[in-house]
């Protein structure tokens, strides 16, 4: 089969790295997919030596990237909203898959994305948008998909769960913690995104979506952050046999007249030390999933960082590839319903 043609939008934390797996694992990749994979082009913002590319590879018209006939992928890691949007719906609506790992976008715009890629019958993957390396969007649209999930919930913030244990365990200070969070690589360019709980409502609105066939946005998950949080709050819920965790909770409710409402919300809860949950630290995140016949079941890892989220990404990237080759298409968009949210009074 022909080389199957890759375009890399964005070479941040996580953009360097799927651009230094694709050079490293060339002759893996190429018998995993069944063709090569042949990187075209990385979009930056400034081209320059030393970025772990070529600097003939490099580009700052991502438009014209995209564009390219031998572009067959678009893998967007930029992050933000309104450039990342143009760029996914041009390449959908050119006939290329995509592969992104922006949450934020996704959050507020899965809908119009996903409508592109089933007309033009391309995939569209985001397994690393949530959780990092940790496998939940595929569990959930694909291996759950003969089931019914009630309830998803976890720490899906790997900044803010880095602060908050560091915060226990030794006291740390907030503002020292969440720099060091910024240079292992974990917040956001903006950490306001993490601390308040954005990134957090992004990623609940996203498995809300995916748990419940139906579509929440991020302005539809209630939301606090861990700003307030003190190291004085910290040992008081010790003495409760407690941690603090911020937590990202989605579940059905059913109502009263029968039918159901969804309720997504992300706040600092009290976590008891003997919960699983609890022990989870550092920038881990970890999802329960609760099905109707599956039961509980519950995935652990990093949740944030370079290489792990670009672990993810790379799987995306070698399943859309395999499409390409073989001419399958992955998980379909369910036929949604409209479940109302419920009022957080309610819960
Ligand atoms: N800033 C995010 C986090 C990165 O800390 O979890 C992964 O989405």
């Amino acid at each position: 089969h022909r080389a199957i043609g890759v375009a890399v939008l964005g070479l941040g934390n996580v953009g360097s790295e799927v651009v230094r797996i694709l050079q490293e694992h060339s002759e893996d990749l190429e018998a995993r997919v069944g063709a090569p994979l042949e990187l075209r082009g990385v979009a930056v913002r400034r081209p320059g030596k030393d970025r772990g590319v070529p600097e003939e590879l490099q580009t700052t018209d991502a438009e014209s990237l995209v564009a390219r006939d031998d572009v067959d992928i678009v893998v967007e890691v930029i992050g933000g909203m309104d450039l990342p949007r143009k760029l996914i719906l041009s390449a959908l609506n050119s006939g290329k898959s995509v592969v992104t790992a922006n949450k934020a976008l996704l959050a507020e715009h899965t809908g119009e994305l996903a409508e592109a890629a089933e007309l033009h019958r391309v995939d569209l993957y985001f397994e690393a948008a949530v959780a990092g390396a940790i496998p939940v969007i595929r569990p959930l649209t694909q291996s759950l998909a003969g089931d019914r999930v009630n309830k998803v919930a976890g720490i899906v913030n790997g900044t803010t769960n880095f602060i908050l244990s560091a915060m226990d365990e030794t006291g740390a200070d907030y503002a020292e913690t969440l720099a060091e969070a910024g240079r292992l690589g974990y917040a956001e360019a903006d950490p306001t995104a993490d601390v308040e709980g954005y990134d957090a409502a992004a990623k609940a609105a996203i498995l809300a979506s995916i748990a419940f066939h139906t579509r929440v946005t991020a302005g539809d998950v209630y939301r606090e952050g861990i700003s307030n949080i003190t190291a004085a709050d910290l040992t008081s819920a010790r003495a409760l046999d407690c941690t603090i965790k911020l937590l990202s909770i989605c579940e059905r409710i059913p109502t009263p007249d029968g039918k159901e409402r969804i309720s997504a919300r992300v706040y600092p809860a009290l976590v008891p030390l003997n919960h699983p949950l609890a022990s989870v630290n550092g920038a881990f995140n970890a999802v329960v999933v609760e099905g109707e016949n599956a039961g509980r079941l519950m995935f652990y890892g990093q949740g944030a960082g370079g290489a792990p989220t670009a672990s993810a990404v790379m799987g995306d990237l070698v399943m859309a590839a395999r499409n390409k080759v073989n001419g399958g298409r992955g998980p379909r968009e369910s036929k949604y319903a409209k479940l109302k949210i419920a009022p957080i009074g309610d819960i």
